[in-house]
């Protein structure tokens, strides 16, 4: 024991690697191989290599393409002898044309596979171009309805790497993308069981330059991963599990990583959360992501933080199927009062982290109300909230966030 002790005594190792938390660096397997830890996107190239991939193409966005730790990553590859092949067209809320332009890129660099780096929209979009480089049929014919997966070719489909840069969607561990359909407006999730990256580096470093704004909006979209699932009524008890433990850890490190980017700790727990959000929504999601989609799609807000302003009037909306669950959780968060205590708690979370109190101070300006609930309804998540939502109460909820 005192032999095991001595081994993690930070006294005993460089100050470089005391900033690094050798406790949180781990190799797993669940959902993918996670190479998780401090200073590991130095293995970018073993992690192409195990992915079977020798001339990668980084798919990013054009705000990450500026940024140190994309540069570090390309002179990495770059070293690794996979070439700095970037393709960074990509927008926030991806759509169809940088999934086109990305694809031509791949096709037109001779690529065997993706690196896909980033936030969500970097990783989404990177995981599509690996995903459509290969099939012959436009992409909306495999939008995630029924089995329309099966039609896409899977032998086709190039293997991914993939490295978030922020702490949230959980894309990285997702079978799914979203990309914006910018014709009609709509958030359409593409999903085949190969977009799952075959490689993940988790590495908490590459999160450090988040502005607070970012680490909050993201922070949150983990968070509401985590609330959805718990709540959704769909049996899956691992994914239950899985949603409380991550609640439990935003709580209590989002606050650390807000105040202080540099707090590699709170960094690595948040880059965990988002990846368990991601891996409990298999269990279903729910009203907060219905109404989130659209007001995205049309008013091209940021996500999680979408998620976040709307979050306290579905927890109202959704009261007499989730007291007692959430009470439960509330109960395990060491938060007081049950179910209004979580309520009372989730408001003064967003209050701490700027969160807007509205979507009209989020900057939702002139919603048609219509066109917005008939976009939540239309929605996947919509199947997994715990009350059923319809026309009548859906435009009470919207009301309610506005
Ligand atoms: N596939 C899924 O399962 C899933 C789940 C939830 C959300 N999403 C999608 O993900 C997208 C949102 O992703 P997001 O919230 O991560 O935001 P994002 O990817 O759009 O990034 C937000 C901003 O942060 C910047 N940024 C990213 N990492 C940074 C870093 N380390 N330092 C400084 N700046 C950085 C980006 O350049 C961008 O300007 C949406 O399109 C959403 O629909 C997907
Ligand atoms: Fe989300």
């Amino acid at each position: 024991m005192t032999a095991l002790l001595d081994l993690i005594n930070t006294d005993r190792i460089d100050t470089n690697e005391k900033a690094r938390p050798m406790t949180l660096t781990a190799n797993w397997s669940y959902p993918t191989q996670i190479r998780f830890g401090a200073g590991r996107i130095d293995e970018i190239g073993a992690a192409c290599a195990a992915a079977g991939i020798t001339r990668p193409l980084l798919v990013t966005d054009r705000g990450l393409a500026g940024l140190e730790i994309t540069a570090r990553t390309l002179d990495l590859m770059g070293e690794a002898g996979l070439g700095r092949a970037i393709f960074a067209d990509v927008d926030p809320n991806p759509d169809q044309t940088n999934v086109a332009d990305g694809v031509a890129a791949y096709r037109a660099g001779g690529h065997d596979g993706v690196i896909a780096f980033g936030g969500g929209s970097g990783l989404d979009l990177g995981k599509i171009v690996a995903f459509q480089a290969g099939q012959t049929r436009p992409l909306w014919d495999f939008e995630d309805i029924g089995d329309w997966w099966t039609r896409a070719d899977a032998d086709a489909i190039a293997p991914i790497v993939a490295v978030p840069t922020t702490a949230g969607t959980g894309s990285e561990v997702g079978r799914a993308s979203v990309i914006t359909n910018s014709e009609t407006q709509e958030k359409k999730i593409i999903f085949h069981p190969k977009i799952l990256p075959s490689v993940v580096i988790c590495d908490p470093e590459l999160t450090v330059g988040m502005p607070p704004a970012i680490t909050a909006g993201t922070g949150l979209d983990a968070f509401a991963h985590c609330v959805e699932a718990y709540c959704s009524p769909h049996y899956h008890p691992m994914s239950h599990g899985m949603a409380l433990e991550g609640m439990r850890i935003v709580k209590e490190y989002l606050p650390r990583a807000y105040a202080d980017g540099g707090d590699i700790e709170a960094r690595a727990q948040m880059m965990s959360a988002a990846a368990m959000g991601a891996t409990a929504f298999q269990k279903g999601l729910g009203a907060i992501h219905a109404l989130s989609h659209p007001i995205g799609a049309i008013h091209h807000t940021h996500h999680g933080m979408t998620n976040a302003v709307v979050m306290p009037a579905v927890l109202r909306f959704n009261r007499t199927a989730i007291e007692r669950p959430l009470g439960r959780v509330a109960q395990y968060l060491g938060i007081k009062g049950g179910y209004e205590g979580f309520c009372a708690y989730v408001d003064v979370l967003n209050d701490s982290l700027g969160v807007p109190k509205s979507l009209k101070a989020l900057g939702v300006k002139n919603p048609d109300i219509d066109r917005l609930i008939e976009g939540a309804l239309k929605d996947p998540s919509t199947g997994g909230n715990p009350v059923k939502m319809t026309q009548a109460n859906t435009r009470v909820l919207l009301l309610d966030c506005l």
